[in-house]
């Protein structure tokens, strides 16, 4: 079992966490991602591997508290251990080759768009990005961006840190000053992702989005992150995550990854109330052990 090395809050939404997992991190590469099991009665969820460290061991996780399950891992603490983490999953990104890039992660998406920016940057290409946010409260990784990249634009929706706008308005904005890119990475909400696309397609700039479907296995068993890309079937976990931006159906993108909402919403309602009884659980368990 993992054991939490570190526990940071980014901003007021967003946590990160440091785990000690030495077969992953000696495996990792960018893009990829792990599944995660809090609890044996959970379920398991995808999140993105934003950084390792092959020598010490670790791979940092960084996610949203939306609903049940990031609400549980959360519960825990530095120290704990998570019941199981499995992966590395998915195909890195293409990092090979590419002399100029733009990286674009909207909101969550700049955890997962970092390990990319930092290969790509790495590997000794320019590397322009841009993150955006809904307001100034939310800006995370800033700094680590900073480190690893060659221009770094920030947007927020309401104006309040950065520039104001969309992030899609900065990249046109960039484009249309004859900003040359061999490829834009854009990772994100599904509307932002498609809106960078649309911005992208009369350059024919090659754009690569990383999909979101809904994911219980990870391992392209169940079918579950079914997508559609040039009219073909895909299954984002093994095919994915990384897809060309301009041949996703994204309509239907929308459409499977809301399937469950009314779900998820009343678990959420459900699950919440029971949190500080499982907080309060698991800190007499802790008191228990010592
Ligand atoms: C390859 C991949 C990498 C991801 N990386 C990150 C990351 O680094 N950080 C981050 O914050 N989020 C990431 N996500 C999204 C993350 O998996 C969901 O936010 C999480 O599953 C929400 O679970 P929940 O129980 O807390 O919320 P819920 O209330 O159950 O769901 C909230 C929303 O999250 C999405 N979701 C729910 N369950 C799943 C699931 N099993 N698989 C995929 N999406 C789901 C749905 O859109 C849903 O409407 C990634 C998703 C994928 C597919
Ligand atoms: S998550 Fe099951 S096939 Fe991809």
């Amino acid at each position: 079992m993992p054991t939490i090395v570190t526990k940071r809050y980014l901003n007021p939404i967003v946590t990160m966490m440091e785990l000690d997992c030495p077969h992953i991190a000696r495996k990792a590469k960018p893009g990829q991602f792990v599944m995660v099991r809090p609890d044996a009665l959970g379920e398991r969820i995808p999140l993105t591997i934003a950084d390792y460290d092959p020598v010490r061991g670790t791979v940092t996780i960084m996610y949203q508290r939306l609903g049940v399950t990031t609400h549980k891992l959360d519960l825990l603490e530095a120290g704990d251990n998570i019941l199981d983490v499995v992966g590395p999953l998915g195909n890195p990104t293409e990092v090979e080759g590419v002399q100029r890039a733009m990286v674009i992660g909207g909101g969550v998406g700049s955890a997962i768009a970092y390990p990319q920016a930092k290969a790509l940057f790495a590997a000794g290409a320019q590397v322009d990005v841009i993150i955006g946010f809904r307001s100034k409260e939310l800006v995370f990784m800033e700094d680590n961006f900073r480190r690893n990249c060659s221009n770094l634009y920030i947007t927020t929706d309401d104006g309040t840190y950065g520039e104001q706008g969309y992030v899609n308005k900065k990249l046109e904005q960039l484009l249309q000053a004859g900003n040359q890119y061999d490829v834009v990475i854009a990772i994100g909400p599904v509307p932002m992702m498609r809106a960078v696309c649309q911005t992208t397609l009369p350059y024919q700039l090659k754009t690569i989005v990383s999909l979101n479907p809904i994911m219980v296995d990870g391992t392209g068993m169940c079918g579950c992150c079914r997508c559609k890309v040039d009219g073909q079937i895909k299954f984002a976990c093994v095919d994915g995550p990384d897809f060309d931006g301009h041949k996703v159906d994204f309509d239907e993108l929308m459409i499977r990854t809301a399937v469950y909402r009314t779900q998820e919403a009343d678990a959420t309602e459900r699950h919440l109330c029971n949190l500080q009884r499982m907080a309060d659980e698991l800190k007499e368990k802790k008191g228990g052990a010592q």
